[in-house]
């Protein structure tokens, strides 16, 4: 029985650092970045949030998000301008 329970128990605990950290990266990730990197990411690559002013990413994205809604455009903005 305790022999049992020591061959169980790392593969438990392992187990368990798995979700969790599947969590964490999912609370650090916002919806606004999610969709950034959805949309945003199919014609050239991820561009850093903090390489642009808040002035300068709207424009971007009403240029480049012309098929995004304004309600998608409002958190993607959201997120690339929070890091300013
Ligand atoms: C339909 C294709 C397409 C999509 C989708 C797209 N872009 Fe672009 N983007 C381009 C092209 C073409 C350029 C100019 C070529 C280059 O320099 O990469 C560019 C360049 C840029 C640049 C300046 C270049 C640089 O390296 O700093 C920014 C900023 C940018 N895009 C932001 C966005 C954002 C934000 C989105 C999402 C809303 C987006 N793009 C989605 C085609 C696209």
């Amino acid at each position: 029985m305790e022999r049992n329970l020591l061959l169980w128990l790392p593969g438990a605990l392992g187990f368990l650092a798995f979700i969790y950290g599947c969590q964490t990266i999912a609370r650090e990730m916002s919806p606004g970045e999610m969709l950034y990197r959805a949309k945003c990411s199919s014609c050239h690559n991820i561009i850093e949030a903090s390489r642009y002013e808040k002035e300068e990413w709207c424009l971007y994205i009403d240029e480049h998000g012309e098929k995004m809604t304004d309600e998608e455009k409002r958190m993607v903005l959201g997120y690339l301008a929070e890091t300013d």
